[in-house]
């Protein structure tokens, strides 16, 4: 059947445009995904773009978070969209088990990735069930001399995912390099990211490079599609 995971009527105005938009290729992979007939499970749904994404080519969809405030606006946002077919839960990705929610045949999440939760979903998927997720490359953000502890490199995602029993169908990195003019500009475009980044260095990192020369800002995203060993 064809179709498009698109932003579509249910897509929320300001919630998914330019820097931190839903990944291209993974809307583009679960698009080529057959009908969930089943149960799709969204992990880390946060505000629930991606489950909204998913609700018009899926019976049902679970989307899980551990922040209970994240998901009142997520059902608010489904509710308005006129989708009967989302469902929000508190939960922790890395400690439920998955056939306790749903018992989804895919598996989706976007920029919510650990080890922990491949081993989860391997856990839980059927055989021939598939894990799709964009996570944090470590390029993301580069400049600021530190990498997140959530994100991955190919090397690495491979190797969790195959110790995991997981073959990897598909994985490719997602990468915008932006150019500035001048260190003002980059500054001023990086403000926005200031309240996050000045908590943990990144801020200071950030300037360093920028007073040394450096007039670019990385965005890395790892999007992998894989499936569950049949037994
Ligand atoms: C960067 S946000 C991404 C949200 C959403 N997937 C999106 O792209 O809009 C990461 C989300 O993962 C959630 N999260 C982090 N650790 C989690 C865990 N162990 N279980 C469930 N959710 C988790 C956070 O609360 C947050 O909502």
């Amino acid at each position: 059947m064809s179709g498009r995971w698109s932003r579509g009527p249910s897509a929320v105005a300001g919630e998914s445009r330019g820097h931190g938009a839903l990944s291209p290729t993974l809307l583009a992979w679960l698009a080529e995904e057959p009908r969930a007939t089943g149960t799709v499970l969204d992990v880390g749904t946060g505000t629930g773009r991606l489950a909204r994404a998913l609700a018009p080519r899926a019976h049902r969809v679970l989307g899980i978070d551990t922040d209970g405030a994240a998901l009142v606006d997520a059902r608010r946002h489904a509710r308005r969209a006129g989708l009967g077919n989302v469902v929000f839960v508190v939960a922790d990705a890395e400690e439920a088990d998955y056939r306790m929610l749903g018992r989804p045949n895919l598996v989706a999440a976007h920029l919510c990735m650990s080890d922990r939760i491949i081993e989860r979903a391997a856990a839980g998927l059927p055989p021939g069930g598939v894990l799709v997720f964009a996570a944090f490359h470590v390029d993301q953000w580069r400049e600021t001399g530190r990498v997140s502890r959530f994100a991955y490199d190919e090397h690495r995602a491979r190797a969790v995912l195959e110790a995991a029993a997981f073959r990897i169908e598909r994985l490719e990195v997602e990468r915008e390099v932006r150019e500035f003019h001048s260190a003002a500009e980059a500054l001023a475009y990086a403000g926005r990211f200031r309240p996050k980044w000045d908590g943990d260095g990144r801020w200071l990192g950030w300037e360093r490079f920028v007073a040394a020369g450096g007039r670019t800002l990385t965005e890395g995203r790892l999007v992998v599609h894989a499936r569950i060993g049949t037994a």
